[in-house]
């Protein structure tokens, strides 16, 4: 504890005299290097992009540029396992599961001041004039948070640009582009609309989200205000705008809509951090709901502020990545004091919109291609109706597992109330459980218990988590179906039910890794149940040096060697 804080008091802010010209370094983050991080621990997301060491919270400036690399910035406090004193750390994939490591992109540009969150977007035609010989130009808009001795200052809106394809950037010199004398006006996302640019920025506590349009991404408009939609919450933050295709239930594109996504926090209905989004449609300026219906992207606690990339082709599905964690504990879960780290993404998603049975329009929210971070098929068995299945998978590296359980032939007349599916996920060492499961009938509850796990609690670590679906419709003369996908990872679990119409992502922290699966199945005979089980590669092993330390992509430029060694050796004394 002492020494972490004797090195932040001593470390506040020097001028830094490398790279980043007219910017403030604190003498203990690096310049031009990435940050050296362990990725083994217990606790340690192996699929899932999460920091090399300190906190990190909401994904910023996310885009993918025209050679289809996936860039995520994110909320970054490189110098303690809590939030604070914000940086753009960065990391970059070709697949989203992949991550490359990169130097931190953009740091406080003055004493005091805090690069808080927004977007990036490709300047492909050179409209802000940063770019005089180059289409592939990226433009960071995102918000900086002043703070006086004795509280928040404004919150202004700012742009950076990058050069070499967002590595690095440059402050505008002209910053900032929105002004403001609010201390609550932040996180900018920006979309092109035809021929403008359009943001969107929270007014966080008046429940305003202002959309603002740009010929050059330097001179801003004010257009309209999306107030006091859906829940409210006790701020809305992290607006995002974007359009989507919608579907029929073949696939086919029939439509598109735009999606008005909120963040609200803290006041979510289950405490502290969510999601919630809104279907309508642009004009340019304004943004009209289709209906007065609030929908939720997530029905666990551990998704928020997510942000769709900038850069997937019109008419595509879109992706999004949200922050795998909530406001009520983020900074208190046990991976800081353990392992020096504070959370993870979420696994890339895909999105777009469909009808869900009964529900009408719904924006699907269905795990990206998992293709490249499969291992091995540990299991792939179809029974009729009653089945289980127990797998020991300690031997499984990663820890990490992907399942996917399709249910047809459904006879809904002949279900009961204990027609259920069940997975769950122990620890034999310690007795710990993470449970999940399906009712088929009643009120079709889909469930996640994190209660039996006892590495960590907290009174708002809530433990119980369900939904309904309403899943494809049976009856006397047809038979239904019903599926779910399952990302497990050492500390997060996702599921992704009955084709994304429903999503839940929890954390959770065991004391000993689970490394026991078991399924079971009691459907009607005649039900097909049908189950693979893959484990899942470690992501981050391909970047170990010997020591097992991923160092990213260290290039020549960078200067941090003296540096790093002040604060980082091997865990936080917190
Ligand atoms: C990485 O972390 C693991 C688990 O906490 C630890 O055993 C190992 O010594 C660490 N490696 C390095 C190079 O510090
Ligand atoms: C770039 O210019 C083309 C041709 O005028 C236009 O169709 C396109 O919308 C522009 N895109 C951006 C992002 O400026
Ligand atoms: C980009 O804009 C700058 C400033 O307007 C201009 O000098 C430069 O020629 C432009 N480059 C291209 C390729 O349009
Ligand atoms: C938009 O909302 C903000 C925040 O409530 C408010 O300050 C501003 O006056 C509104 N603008 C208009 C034109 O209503
Ligand atoms: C966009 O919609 C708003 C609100 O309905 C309307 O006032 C405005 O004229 C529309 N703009 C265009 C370009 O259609
Ligand atoms: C479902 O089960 C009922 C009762 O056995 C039977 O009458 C009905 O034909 C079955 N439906 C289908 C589609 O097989
Ligand atoms: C699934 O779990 C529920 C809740 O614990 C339990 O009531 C049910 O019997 C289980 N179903 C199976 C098939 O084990
Ligand atoms: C589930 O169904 C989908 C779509 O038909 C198929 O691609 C997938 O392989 C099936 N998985 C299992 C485990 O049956
Ligand atoms: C490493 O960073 C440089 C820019 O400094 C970039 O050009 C290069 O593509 C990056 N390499 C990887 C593997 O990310
Ligand atoms: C790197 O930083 C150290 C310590 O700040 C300094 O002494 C050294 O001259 C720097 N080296 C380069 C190449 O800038």
């Amino acid at each position: 504890m002492a020494r972490l804080l004797g090195l932040l008091s001593a470390a506040l802010f020097a001028v830094s005299t490398t790279a980043q010209s007219s910017t403030y370094v604190n003498p203990a983050v690096p310049t031009g290097t990435p940050v050296p991080g362990n990725y083994t621990g217990d606790l340690r997301p192996q699929v899932h992009f999460s920091p090399p060491q300190g906190f990190m919270n909401d994904p910023n400036g996310m885009f993918v540029d025209a050679e289809g690399t996936w860039h995520l910035y994110y909320q970054y406090n490189p110098t303690s396992v809590v939030a604070g004193n914000q940086h753009w750390g960065h990391a970059t994939s070709k697949d989203l599961y992949h991550w490359v490591n990169q130097p931190i992109a953009l740091f406080p540009p003055e004493e005091r001041v805090y690069v808080f969150s927004g977007s990036a977007v490709l300047d492909v035609n050179n409209t802000s004039g940063f770019f005089p010989d180059q289409d592939n130009g990226v433009v960071a808009i995102f918000t900086l948070a002043r703070y006086y001795e004795n509280g928040a200052g404004p919150q202004t809106q700012n742009i950076a640009y990058s050069r070499d394809g967002g590595y690095s950037f440059e402050y505008y010199d002209a910053n900032p582009v929105i002004d403001s004398t609010s201390s609550q006006f932040r996180d900018p996302k920006v979309i092109w609309y035809e021929d403008h640019w359009v943001a969107v920025i929270a007014y966080a506590q008046e429940f305003a989200v202002g959309l603002f349009t740009s010929p050059d991404l330097k001179t801003w408009t004010f257009a309209s205000n999306f107030t006091r939609h859906g829940l409210l919450g006790a701020q809305y933050e992290c607006p995002n705008l974007v359009k989507m295709p919608v579907r029929d239930a073949d696939g086919a594109v029939i439509d598109e809509k735009y999606v008005m996504a909120v963040s609200i926090q803290p006041g979510a209905p289950l405490g502290g951090s969510i999601t919630e989004y809104f279907l309508g449609d642009f004009n340019g300026t304004h943004f009209t709901p289709l209906d007065s219906v609030t929908r939720l992207t997530d029905f666990a606690k551990d998704n928020y502020a997510a942000q769709f990339f900038y850069g997937v082709p019109d008419g595509q599905n879109q992706v999004n990545l949200g922050w795998a964690s909530n406001w009520q504990y983020a900074q208190k879960v046990p991976t800081g004091n353990l392992e020096g780290w504070r959370s993870a993404m979420t696994a890339p998603r895909v999105n777009y919109i469909t009808e869900a049975p009964r529900i009408g329009l719904v924006m699907v929210d269905e795990i990206y291609d998992v293709s490249p971070i499969l291992d091995s098929k540990l299991k792939s068995e179809t029974c009729d109706g009653e089945g289980r299945i127990a797998l020991d998978y300690s031997s499984v590296e990663s820890g990490a597992l992907y399942i996917e359980v399709n249910v047809t032939n459904i006879n809904t007349t002949l279900l009961t109330d204990y027609s259920t599916l069940n997975i769950s996920f122990a620890s034999p060492a310690s007795g710990e459980i993470l449970q999940s499961g399906f009712y088929f009938g009643g009120d079709t509850p889909f469930f996640i218990n994190r209660g039996g796990i006892k590495g960590f609690d907290n009174v708002f670590f809530t433990d119980k988590f369900s939904t309904a679906d309403v899943y494809s419709s049976g009856s006397s003369s047809t038979l239904a179906s019903w599926s779910m996908k399952a990302v497990i990872d050492r500390s997060i679990f996702e599921v992704f039910v009955d084709r994304g119409f429903h999503t839940g992502t929890v954390v959770f922290y065991p004391s000993q890794p689970l490394t026991a699966l078991n399924l079971a199945s009691r459907l009607p005979a005649g039900a097909s149940v049908s189950v693979d089980i893959w484990s899942l590669k470690r992501s981050w092993a391909e970047f170990e040096n010997e020591q097992g330390t991923v160092l990213g992509n260290v290039t020549s430029s960078g200067n941090s060697t003296s540096r790093r060694s002040m604060v980082y050796d091997s865990k936080f004394s917190v």
